[in-house]
């Protein structure tokens, strides 16, 4: 399976850090964020990795992280043209690089502690279709938010950025999709925030009944505010003393 890290956006949450630094290359504790990502999906086992960001940042993730030697594993660049697109419009541009493979999404600043691989050994197992991770947060009305059957274990519908949540839960930048994700990409239209919107995708998946989802256990931060930027940092070091310890 491939892996795609989206490193786009234009980071307006964190100004003034990203107003020349693209958040994903801010530091999170002893790496830049973006490396955090990159680990996870060779943990389990995915060593070729398509980032995209904006045209303006590519040259310093290409400075940073050349074709990937350092980190074992293998890097390919594409750029998102319409920078503050949204997360769907991102991901057309991997279209080319995942051909009519399975393939993994990480938003490049959610930052988490579990292993992906019992995720992607479930998703493997699953003939076609998606799978979400989602997470109970104590703040959903900031994320997509799933409607959940809990006896049936199934996502009857998600809503982004609710005022009123369905569920105490949230999806998480951690998405794996088969190659029906461009058509239902190019079904959409733009929201309210002039976006195209993954959440909008994940709803199609859910139409033709083939998204499925697991729940994370351990912890998980949408680093994308300098509150939760800090507490990323945090959690990284917390763990990396407790490895320490061992
Ligand atoms: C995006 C998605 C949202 C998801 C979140 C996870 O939100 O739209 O559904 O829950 O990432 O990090 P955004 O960061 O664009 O506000």
């Amino acid at each position: 399976m491939k892996g795609v890290i989206l490193a786009g956006g234009t980071g307006s949450r964190l100004k003034p850090l990203t107003k020349i630094i693209n958040k994903h290359l801010l530091p999170v504790g002893h790496y830049p964020m973006i490396y955090w990502p990159i680990l996870k999906l060779r943990e389990a086992g995915i060593k070729d990795v398509l980032i995209i960001t904006n045209s303006d940042d590519i040259y310093s993730f290409i400075k940073l992280l050349g074709e990937g030697e350092d980190l074992n594993v293998k890097i390919h660049y594409k750029i998102q043209e319409n920078t503050g697109g949204g997360i769907a419009d991102a991901l057309l541009s991997a279209k080319e690089f995942v051909k009519q493979e399975k393939f993994v999404v990480l938003l490049g600043d959610n930052i988490f502690e579990d292993s992906l691989t019992p995720y992607i050994k479930a998703f493997q197992q699953q003939e076609t279709g998606a799978r979400v991770i989602i997470k109970k947060v104590e703040d959903p009305c900031r994320y997509g938010v799933p409607h959940i059957e809990t006896e049936q274990q199934k996502i009857l519908s998600i809503i982004e950025k609710p005022s009123k949540p369905p569920s105490s839960y949230c999806v998480t930048g951690i998405y794996m999709y088969d190659q029906n994700v461009f058509d239902f990409i190019n079904n959409i239209h733009p929201s309210y925030r002039n976006e195209l919107e993954i959440t909008d995708v994940n709803n199609l998946y859910i139409k033709n009944n083939t998204l499925r989802y697991d729940v994370l256990n351990g912890w998980w931060i949408d680093a994308g505010t300098h509150e939760s930027l800090y507490k990323a940092f945090t959690y990284i070091q917390q763990s990396r003393n407790k490895e320490e310890m061992n």
